[in-house]
């Protein structure tokens, strides 16, 4: 079980005292799968929203590509980071510090697209269903859902199994297809679901990329 109170400690105390370009996740440039998305037309400019966007590098790209994008993290400090940059970026984006098992009641239907990059593995099984509801509850009938999170399959970091331990002491839940499956499908159609190679800041990742359709 991931203990929510702890992970939100823990990433308080990365984003106020990690330079950005230390943080282990933290990459400026947007994930290839993405831009190839928004590059092919997959997923047109729209109401956004970035679930997790720690610093905002991701946001802050799509709203420059014309989306209208909301960022949202449980830290206070990461949405800090996420609006100084915004501001040097100069585009408009829009970021809350929000708990994304809490009540999302106020953004029922407010969004088209949304995305969530290296949150998942963040959000034990237990807590999934909540998480997956509010996911579907925020976004308007048919709209897009595109999510990654860690494989089972990656063979070496933090070990193995389902459970693992990160050098910063974080504890992640590296998810199967099948599993991921079996909580999605309640809720969306799923457009694809595979596992992917991504790229992390010391080496590349084995992923689960989903492209879903709220139904
Ligand atoms: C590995 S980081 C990824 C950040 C960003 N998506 C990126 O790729 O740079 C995971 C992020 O999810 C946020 N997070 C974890 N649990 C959350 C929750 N329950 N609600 C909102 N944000 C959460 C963390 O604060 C952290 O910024």
């Amino acid at each position: 079980m991931i203990d929510r109170k702890q992970l939100q400690k823990q990433m308080e105390q990365v984003y106020s005292e990690m330079p950005p370009g230390n943080i282990p996740w933290n990459l400026p440039e947007p994930p290839e799968l993405l831009v190839k998305a928004v590059e092919a037309g997959k997923i047109k400019p729209c109401k956004a929203v970035d679930l997790g966007c720690g610093a905002g590098n991701y946001a802050v790209w799509l709203a420059g590509q014309g989306f209208d994008v909301t960022g949202m993290d449980i830290s206070k400090h990461a949405v800090r980071l996420a609006v100084q940059l915004a501001k040097e970026k100069g585009v408009s984006c829009r970021f809350v510090v929000a708990d994304l098992l809490g009540d999302m009641r106020e953004y029922y239907e407010c969004f088209d697209f949304a995305y969530d990059w290296e949150l998942l593995h963040h959000i034990s099984p237990e807590d999934r269903p909540a998480y997956i509801q509010n996911v579907c509850n925020i976004l308007r009938r048919n709209g897009i859902y595109f999510s990654v999170c860690f494989s089972v399959k990656d063979p070496d970091f933090g070990g193995e199994g389902k459970y693992r331990k990160t050098p910063l002491g974080t504890i992640l839940y590296f998810s199967s297809e099948e599993e991921l499956s079996e909580l999605l499908e309640p809720f969306f159609s799923i457009l694809e679901l595979s596992t992917l190679e991504i790229k992390g800041k010391y080496g590349p990742h084995a992923a689960n990329v989903a492209w879903l359709e709220r139904k």
